[in-house]
């Protein structure tokens, strides 16, 4: 069973009995002496580690990855570029590259690895929202003046040939089964194995745990599992490996606010590895997909060998750090409707980039004649899972949606949240949040411009 990818330009097939969470960067670097990639964090957060992935099967083919938490099966039929891979054959620079020197892009140099990489890559992919590209990317002495002028001088400019990379045609790993049938299958007779989406979670347990974990699957190449299905009327259905990245263009379409708070899930190289079932399944109660998700009414479709079921996606957190999943069963897909609705996600963090969530804030009031006929609001940060607020939706149901109809349902805030106080908030301070939210979505509701970056007096 062998792991096959480009490297560079050069096909690469690893030992068999590589294991299985060895991370790229350890592999560039220790194996393969490819120190240009830098070890920042080691935690997905600064960037320095940004290497350029070529996915064939992958909807976005160009990403940018952190090779820290990023497992060698998971390049298995990719192309992986790092810096020392980015100039021509004949030594003649990026056009990027260039530009950073032009520019004045770098200083200690430390940084600039990763956002080579994240640029080349944003900039094969021809995106000009440089902010959004370098998000990612951590720079403690250049600041990101010059870094944006040279990533601005090379928009347009042609892709040089030899950075496109072939497909590496490679045959099927046991560890990444093809079909949702196939990982059904081996997934029932290995109950206790570890599946692993985009390992932007189970990276960390590896790098920062230090766990060891036997038996793993990798969901990446399941093909099935990486479909979003828009053509029924009605609903929408999303794999579960499916990335946020790949998300994004499908919510920005139905669902404009959830896909402003997916925006600043993360980074880019986050959201290009993280994938939604995986964002479930962890039962986080700091995740962003699920509070918008129950907001919604969404089904979670769990699946066990040939066996399925459905469930509304809000009886799946039963406590904090239990799920009502059995031994051997995975989520396949999330289903949720298509039909425009008042949808409002608020995401509170202390950066307004590549943060987790303080409070997440999800409504969805359907208004007739004045009067709440229906509410369905959600929050993240507020208890120990990601959980409805069933007494404000009480408080707020058959009542006239007016200016103080925020205030007359903010006692029920503290019906259904008891928050706990850590780095991230107070538990005040979580619930004084959740409450201005709620008056935040009847500002917008009438009109009122609200931005949160900006502190009226
Ligand atoms: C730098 C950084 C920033 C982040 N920012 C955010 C953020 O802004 N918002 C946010 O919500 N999260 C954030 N996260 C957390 C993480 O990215 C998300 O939770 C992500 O969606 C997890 O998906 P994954 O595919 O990477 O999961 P993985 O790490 O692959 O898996 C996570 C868990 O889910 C299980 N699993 C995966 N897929 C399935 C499946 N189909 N069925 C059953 N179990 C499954 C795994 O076994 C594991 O227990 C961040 C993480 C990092 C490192
Ligand atoms: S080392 Fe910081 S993101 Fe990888
Ligand atoms: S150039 Fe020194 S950290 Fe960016």
């Amino acid at each position: 069973m062998t792991i096959s990818f480009h490297l560079n330009g050069e096909r690469v097939d690893l030992p068999p009995g590589t294991a299985p969470t060895t991370t790229l960067l350890d592999w560039l670097r220790e194996t393969r002496g490819l120190t240009g990639t830098k070890e920042g964090c080691n935690e997905g957060d600064c960037g320095a580690c940004t290497v350029m992935i070529t996915d064939p099967g992958g909807a976005d083919r160009v990403k940018a990855l952190n090779a820290c938490i990023l497992f060698l099966p998971q390049l298995h039929g990719k192309s992986v570029r790092t810096v020392e891979g980015m100039a021509g054959p004949d030594g003649r620079l990026h056009p990027v590259q260039q530009a950073m020197i032009d520019h004045h892009g770098s200083q200690c140099g430390f940084c600039t690895p990763g956002f080579i990489a994240s640029m080349v890559a944003g900039h094969l992919r021809g995106e000009t929202d440089h902010d959004d590209i370098l998000a990612g990317n951590l720079c403690r002495c250049t600041g990101y003046a010059p870094i944006v002028r040279a990533a601005r001088a090379v928009e347009g400019a042609e892709v040089p040939d030899w950075i496109r990379d072939p497909d590496p045609r490679v045959d099927p790993i046991a560890m990444a089964p093809e079909t949702a049938d196939e990982l059904a299958e081996w997934y029932a007779a290995h109950p206790d194995a570890t599946l692993i989406g985009g390992a932007t979670d189970v990276g960390l347990w590896v790098t920062k745990q230090l766990r060891r974990l036997d038996e793993v699957a990798f969901l990446g190449r399941c093909r099935d599992l990486r479909r979003i299905d828009t053509s029924d009327p009605e609903t929408i259905r999303v794999g579960a490996a499916v990335t946020m990245a790949e998300l994004l263009p499908v919510l920005q379409t139905h669902y404009p606010s959830y896909a402003a708070m997916v925006r600043r899930y993360g980074s880019e190289q986050v959201r290009q590895a993280a994938t939604i079932g995986g964002n479930i399944a962890n039962g986080s109660p700091i995740g962003d997909n699920p509070p918008a998700l129950i907001a919604l009414g969404a089904t979670l479709h769990l699946r066990r060998s040939g066996d399925r079921r459905a469930i509304p996606l809000e009886d799946f957190f039963l406590e904090y750090g239990r799920q009502d999943r059995a031994p051997g069963e995975f989520v396949e897909a999330v289903s949720f409707p298509k039909a425009a609705q008042r949808l409002a996600c608020y995401k509170l963090s202390k950066r307004f980039d590549q943060d987790i969530s303080a409070v997440l804030g999800c409504f969805n009031l359907t208004v007739e004649h004045g009067t709440v006929t229906q509410a369905r609001i959600a929050f993240g940060g507020m208890a120990g899972i990601p959980k409805r607020a069933t007494a404000v939706e009480t408080a707020l149901i058959g009542q006239p949606w007016d200016a103080g109809a925020p205030d007359r349902a903010a006692e029920a805030f503290a019906q259904d949240f008891a928050p706990m106080s850590d780095m991230r908030a107070s538990a005040g301070y979580r619930l004084t949040a959740a409450r201005n939210m709620l008056r935040r979505y009847w500002a917008e509701g009438t009109g009122t411009a609200t931005n949160v970056r900006e502190v009226a007096p």
